[in-house]
C-alpha cells in the first residue's frame, strides 16, 4: 500500500499526493448531482458569457507577451506546476473511460518525490509470471497458500505479507532473491500462534510491526451467532502478538472479504459489511467511529457501502475504497457526510491500490482487467487484460492487487501471487 514511512516521533507517513479535486456538489439525500446545475435566468447568461469574452480576449495577449518573455530570458526558474497530459491507450482493444466530468482536468503540481514509474503511458505485460504457489494447491507447506484473502506489500524492504487464511497464519516473501520457477518464492511464516482465519495484514514498513485482522471464532460453528473481528499488534520477530481490540460484527461477516488498513496518525481502520471502522490510537484503540456510512440510514448507496473489499488512506485522510457489492469505487474525504463516485457500473471490484504516482489501480476479477485511474485528468484506462479467448480469467480467482515501486503489479488470488511486470520501453 505504498511508501510507508515513519518518522522518529514515531508517525507514520504516506506518500505525499497533491489533491486539488473540487469536492462534489450533492444534494440533500446524499447522491452526488450528476449534472452541473443549469443557469436559467437568461439576463445573467448573457452578462457572463460577455464577461467571460472579454477576459479570454484581454488574457490572449498579455498570456503571449508573458511567453515570449520567459522564452527569451531563458529563465531558470519555471512555473512550479506542469499539465499531465491525456493518458493514452497502450493497446488497441483496451478502453479509456472518463471517470467523473467533475474530476476533469485540473493541474497537478510537480513534486520532488522520486517515482520510477512512468507518470505518462505506462505499459504492462499481458501475461503473468506465478510468484507464489506454481501448482496452486491448497497446502500449509511452507511455499504454498490456502484461500488467502488479502496481502500487503512493503515497497522499503521489498516484501509481500500475505494473509493466508485458511492455514491460520501470516506468510513472508522476500520480492529481491531469485526463486525456482517450479516451486516460486520461499514464504517464511511470521504470525501463526492464536490467529484464527486471519482476514487482512498491515505493515508499518518503518518497523516491520504487523497489524493483523482476524476472528475469534470460525463463522460456520456459530450459525445463528456472530462473531468478532479482533486485531493483533504482532512486533517484528516476535512469536506472539498481543490482541489491542475486539469487535461483534454483522451476521455473515465471514464470508466476505474484510480490510485492514493504518492511517498516519495510527488511527486503524477496519472494514465491515456497511461501515469503515475507525480506531482511535489516541484512545488507545478503545474508542471508534464510524467514517464512512450512516448507521440506520436509508439505503443510500452513497451513505452506507456495501461489503467494501478494500481501500487505502492518503496522507489527509481522504479513503478511497472498492465498494464491492455496489459496484464502484467511493472517496471519502476526512469528516466526510457522504461519499463521492469515482468510477461506477464495476462488476467484481474488490482490490485497490495506489502508486507513488497518485495513480489508483483496481482489478475486476470478473470482465478480467487491471485499470488505473487518473484522478487528476478524470479518466480511468485499461492496462492489463487477463481474459482467454472465452472471456473467463486466466487468473485463479483473482481478487487483491498490489504495486512496488518499480511498477510491477502484484495480484492475489485464491492461494497464489501473480505478477504483471511494468514494460521498459
Ligand atoms: C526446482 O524445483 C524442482 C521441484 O522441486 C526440482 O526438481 C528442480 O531441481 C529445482 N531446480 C533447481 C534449479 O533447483
Ligand atoms: C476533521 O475533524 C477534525 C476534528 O474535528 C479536525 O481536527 C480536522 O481538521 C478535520 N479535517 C478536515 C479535513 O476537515
Amino acid at each position: 500500500m505504498g511508501n510507508f514511512v515513519s518518522s522518529s516521533d514515531g508517525l507514520l507517513a504516506r506518500f505525499t499526493i497533491p489533491r486539488f479535486y473540487t469536492r462534489l456538489s450533492s444534494d440533500d439525500n446524499g447522491y452526488i448531482n450528476r449534472a452541473s446545475s443549469v443557469v436559467s435566468r437568461s439576463p445573467f447568461l448573457i452578462g457572463y458569457f460577455f464577461g467571460i469574452l472579454l477576459v479570454i480576449l484581454l488574457t490572449i495577449p498579455i498570456g503571449l507577451i508573458l511567453f515570449m518573455k520567459l522564452n527569451t530570458s531563458h529563465s531558470t526558474t519555471s512555473i512550479g506546476t506542469t499539465l499531465l497530459k491525456q493518458p493514452l491507450t497502450s493497446h488497441d482493444s483496451m478502453t479509456t473511460t472518463t471517470v467523473s466530468s467533475h474530476l476533469s482536468a485540473r493541474t497537478i503540481t510537480t513534486t520532488s518525490k522520486f517515482c520510477s514509474i512512468p507518470a505518462i503511458n505506462a505499459i504492462w505485460s499481458q501475461s503473468s509470471a506465478v510468484v507464489v504457489n506454481p501448482l496452486g494447491k491448497c497446502s500449509s507447506d511452507e511455499n504454498s497458500l490456502c484461500s488467502a484473502r488479502d496481502f500487503f506489500l512493503d515497497n522499503i524492504h521489498n516484501t509481500l505479507y500475505i494473509a493466508d487464511t485458511d492455514n491460520n497464519r501470516i506468510q513472508k516473501y522476500s520480492l529481491n532473491e531469485n526463486y525456482n520457477q517450479s516451486e516460486g518464492a520461499m514464504g517464511i511464516t511470521v504470525a501463526k500462534n492464536g490467529l484464527l482465519c486471519p482476514q487482512s495484514v498491515f505493515v508499518d514498513i518503518h518497523t516491520e510491526d504487523m497489524y493483523i485482522m482476524d476472528l475469534d471464532k470460525m463463522e460456520s460453528f456459530t450459525q445463528y451467532g456472530h462473531v468478532s473481528y479482533r486485531v493483533h499488534l504482532w512486533k517484528k520477530n516476535e512469536n506472539v502478538g498481543r490482541i489491542l481490540l475486539s469487535q461483534t460484527t454483522e451476521q455473515g461477516f465471514s464470508r466476505n472479504i474484510h480490510h485492514l488498513a493504518l492511517d498516519n496518525q495510527m488511527n486503524i481502520y477496519v472494514g465491515t459489511t456497511y461501515f469503515i471502522e475507525k480506531w482511535l490510537a489516541s484512545t488507545n484503540y478503545a474508542g471508534r467511529i464510524i467514517v464512512t456510512g450512516k448507521n440506520n440510514d436509508s439505503p443510500s448507496y452513497l451513505r452506507n457501502l456495501r461489503n467494501p473489499g478494500t481501500f487505502f488512506i492518503t496522507d489527509d485522510l481522504t479513503l478511497y475504497i472498492a465498494d464491492w457489492q455496489n459496484k464502484l469505487i467511493q472517496q471519502w474525504k476526512a469528516n466526510a457526510t457522504t461519499g463521492e463516485i469515482v468510477i461506477e457500473f464495476l462488476s467484481n471490484v474488490q482490490g485497490i491500490t495506489m502508486d507513488c504516482n497518485g495513480y489508483i489501480y483496481f482489478l475486476d476479477g470478473s470482465t478480467g482487467k487491471i485499470c488505473q485511474i487518473d484522478m487528476v485528468e478524470g479518466q480511468s484506462r485499461e492496462i492489463v487484460d487477463f481474459k482467454n479467448i472465452d472471456g473467463t480469467s486466466i487468473l485463479i480467482q483473482p481478487t487483491m492487487i498490489q504495486i512496488d515501486k518499480l511498477g510491477n503489479i502484484f495480484v492475489l488470488g485464491k492461494q497464489q501471487v501473480y505478477k504483471f511486470p511494468l514494460v521498459h520501453t
